[in-house]
């Protein structure tokens, strides 16, 4: 598995902090490669027809199969213990951030005002944030993805940068960017005709899915946009200690103030299904405003569940209903080539394209990572 790669902000680690990450890691790969199986494999073989001679009928959708599922205490154990290794995935990582959290900010206030690499950070601290993001912790982030405990903040950043490398077991990289760099490919070898001048990130987090677009693009100016304050001090510093000059701004991706038509590219990796209908709605059409004719929207999310068996579907949706990634169910069923449509895209221009994510080896034959996500690309 490939070691996160410890750039100037990432925390460092003790031995016990170190070992408590390990086995979290542990624990999710168990909970997916074996426990997981035998809920599926339960439900084909009693679950369903237990179903099926109280109701007249086989379950037909992952509301009817979660109906099924809920008195099963195989399934109860397995969500119990996958929502415990949640909260742990946070706690593993919150002791060593709130050790170091002194240190990280003098560090990125060192490398937000050297500025060696020459990106921006531009703040907005009346920015309302939208309720989506206010109303539950997503994903059970403690704090959610705005928090700001003290002035020149980093710490949603920092836990983050190490927290979702536990969640998603190295198969991200070791710089945490497949997302943007599978993105950032596709445009490349599909898409790009000329080289794009001006490209937009949205919901960048601490910036891994915007790097990639800079490395692959050196002479473009690329943007990162997110709403959390301490993510973007984070995103500027580590990108600049990377070696790489991002512009980073606290906006709003429902209405930025960037000027219309002035982007060839605007790309995000799992903003959409963490928003709402309106935001989604709203993001498409403000993505279809900032780009200039010929320039493209890609908007990459996780598997549709219209592509899925009902009973994959169930399974999918576990962290809709169990960790607060409540809007993720809707988007995951959503209409998006007519989401694109009615956002000002013409049809024929927009699609959902299956992007490949770069797989590290030795994770190819394992079930847990997708291999391939689907995204809405538009043309303008
Ligand atoms: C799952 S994370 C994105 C991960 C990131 N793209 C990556 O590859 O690491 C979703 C991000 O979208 C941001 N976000 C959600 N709604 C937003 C909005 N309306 N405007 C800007 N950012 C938003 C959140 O604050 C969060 O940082």
């Amino acid at each position: 598995m490939a070691e996160q790669y410890q750039h100037d902000l990432l925390v460092t680690r003790t031995h016990d902090e170190q070992h408590r990450q390990q086995f979290v890691m542990s624990l999710r790969q168990h909970l997916a490669s074996q426990i997981a199986p035998h809920c599926a494999a339960m439900y084909t073989d009693a679950i369903k027809s237990a179903y099926m001679e109280k109701n007249g009928h086989e379950p037909r959708d992952r509301a009817e199969i979660r109906q099924a599922m809920r008195d099963s205490s195989l399934y109860q154990l397995f969500s119990a213990m996958q929502r415990t290794s949640q909260e742990l995935m946070w706690d593993s990582a919150i002791d060593s951030v709130e050790r170091e959290l002194p240190r990280l900010i003098d560090k990125s206030k060192q490398l937000a005002a050297q500025r060696s690499c020459g990106g921006t950070l531009t703040l907005a601290p009346d920015l309302e944030i939208p309720r989506y993001l206010t109303a539950y912790d997503i994903h059970l982030q403690p704090g959610g993805y705005h928090a700001e405990y003290c002035d020149d903040d980093i710490a949603a950043g920092a836990l983050w940068d190490r927290a979702i490398y536990v969640y998603s077991m190295g198969y991200l990289g070791a710089e945490m960017d497949y997302w943007g760099q599978s993105l950032a490919n596709y445009y490349r070898d599909q898409l790009a005709g000329a080289e794009p001048q001006r490209i937009l990130d949205m919901g960048c987090t601490v910036g891994a899915s915007s790097v990639p677009w800079k490395k692959i693009f050196p002479d473009a100016e690329v943007h990162g946009i997110d709403v959390g304050p301490a993510l973007l001090r984070y995103a500027h510093a580590r990108a600049e200690s990377m070696g790489y000059g991002v512009n980073f701004s606290q906006q709003n991706a429902e209405h930025t103030s960037f000027e219309a038509a002035s982007f060839d590219v605007v790309a995000s990796g799992l903003l959409m299904h963490e928003t709402s209908r309106r935001g989604v709605n709203r993001i498409f059409s403000e993505s279809h405003r900032l780009l200039k004719p010929g320039g493209v929207m890609m908007h990459m999310d996780p598997p549709q569940f219209i592509d899925m068996s009902p009973l994959k579907a169930f399974l999918a949706a576990w962290e809709a209903y169990n960790v607060n990634e409540t809007f993720a169910g809707v988007y995951r069923e959503m209409d998006l080539v007519g989401e694109a449509v009615k956002a000002g895209f013409a049809a024929p221009a927009s699609r959902v394209a299956m992007v490949d994510l770069v797989v590290p080896p030795e994770f190819q034959n394992y079930a847990t990572p997708i291999s391939q996500w689907p995204t809405v690309i538009a043309e303008k």
